[in-house]
C-alpha cells in the first residue's frame, strides 16, 4: 500500500516502520508524504489507540532527512518543501500517543522525527545526532527548537553545534530517550509499554497529550487553565463514567473511546 513504510497492527497498537533500509531509511519527500496519509488513516481508525514507529533493519532508525534531495534546491525551493503541511508537525498534533522505537542510527531528521513523538525507547546500540552542521546547513525539522526545549540550550547547542554523534546512554543521561534496552529486546519492552498505554481512556490519552504539549507552547497561566479545560471535557465522556465507576465497584475499567 505504501512505498516506503510498512504497517503492522498489534492489537490496539499499530507498528509504522520507515522501510528504506538500504538508505539507513532516510526521509526522502515520498516518505515523509506517505507518513502524512498514513497518519490521516491511523488518526480515524478507531481500533487504534498508541502508535509506534520505527525504522527497518537492524543499523537505522532514520539516518536523516534523504541528503540526496538537498543537491539542486535553492533557498526558494526548499523553503516551499518546508513549509507544506509537514510530516514531524503531524506526528507531534497526532491525537494518540505515539512512541518512537530507536533501533539505530537516530540523526538529522530522524532524531527530529523522534523528538516528535511523545515517548522515547531505544537500542543500547542506538546512537544520536544533529549532524546537519557538518553538512553546512542547520536542523530545519524542529531540531533547534524540540531539542533545546527537552534537554536545553547548553546541551542542544553542544549537539547542534559539533554535529557529534552520542550513544544511547548518553541520551538517556540527557533525558532525550526514556528507557534504553538490549536489542533483542526493544521491540517486546516497546509493546509492553505501549499496551499499558492502549488500556487507558483514549479521550483521557488525548487530553493528557493536548495538555502536556501546551506546556511548552504556553505561559504558565496560560498552560494551567488550558489543563482545566482539558480536564473539565473528560468529564463530557463514557470513559469518565466507566473509569469512576470501575474504581468504586473495585474493578478493571474497559474504555471504549467516548
Ligand atoms: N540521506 C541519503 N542517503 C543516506 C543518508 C541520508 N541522510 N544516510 C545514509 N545514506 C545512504 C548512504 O549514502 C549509503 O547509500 P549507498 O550505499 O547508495 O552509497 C547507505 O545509506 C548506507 O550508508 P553508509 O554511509 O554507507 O553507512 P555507514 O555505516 O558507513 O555510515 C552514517 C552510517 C549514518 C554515519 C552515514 O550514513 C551518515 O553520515 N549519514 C548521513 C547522516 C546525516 O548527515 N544526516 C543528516 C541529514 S540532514
Amino acid at each position: 500500500m505504501y512505498d516506503n513504510l510498512l504497517l503492522e497492527k498489534h492489537d490496539r497498537i499499530a507498528v509504522l516502520t520507515v522501510n528504506r533500509p538500504a538508505k539507513l531509511n532516510a526521509l526522502n519527500i515520498a516518505t515523509r508524504n506517505e507518513i502524512l496519509a498514513v497518519l490521516d488513516t491511523l488518526q480515524a481508525d478507531v481500533e487504534v489507540r498508541v502508535l509506534v514507529i520505527t525504522g527497518a533493519g537492524d543499523k537505522a532508525f532514520i539516518a536523516g532527512a534523504d541528503i540526496s534531495e538537498f543537491a539542486g534546491q535553492t533557498a526558494l525551493s526548499q523553503r516551499d518543501i518546508m513549509t507544506q503541511r509537514r510530516a514531524f508537525d503531524a506526528m507531534e498534533s497526532f491525537p494518540k500517543p505515539v512512541i518512537a522505537m530507536i533501533n539505530g542510527f537516530c540523526l538529522g531528521g530522524g532524531l527530529e522525527l523522534a523528538l516528535s513523538c511523545d515517548i522515547r525507547v531505544a537500542s543500547s546500540k542506538a546512537q544520536f545526532g544533529q549532524p546537519e552542521i557538518n553538512l553546512g546547513v542547520i536542523p530545519g525539522g524542529g531540531g533547534t527548537q524540540r531539542l533545546t526545549r527537552l534537554i536545553g540550550e547548553g546541551k542542544a547547542m553542544e549537539l547542534i553545534l559539533t554535529g557529534e554523534m552520542i550513544t544511547a546512554a548518553e541520551a538517556q543521561a540527557l533525558g532525550l530517550v526514556n528507557h534504553v534496552f538490549a536489542p533483542e529486546e526493544l521491540q517486546a519492552k516497546t509493546l509492553a509499554l505501549a499496551a499499558k498505554i492502549a488500556e487507558k481512556s483514549p479521550v483521557a490519552l488525548r487530553m493528557a497529550k493536548e495538555a502536556v504539549k501546551t506546556a511548552a507552547r504556553a505561559g504558565l497561566d496560560e498552560g494551567l487553565r488550558r489543563e482545566v479545560d482539558l480536564f473539565s471535557l473528560c468529564f463530557a465522556s463514557e470513559d469518565k463514567e466507566e473509569g469512576v465507576r470501575a474504581f468504586l465497584e473495585k474493578r478493571k475499567p474497559n474504555f471504549v473511546g467516548r
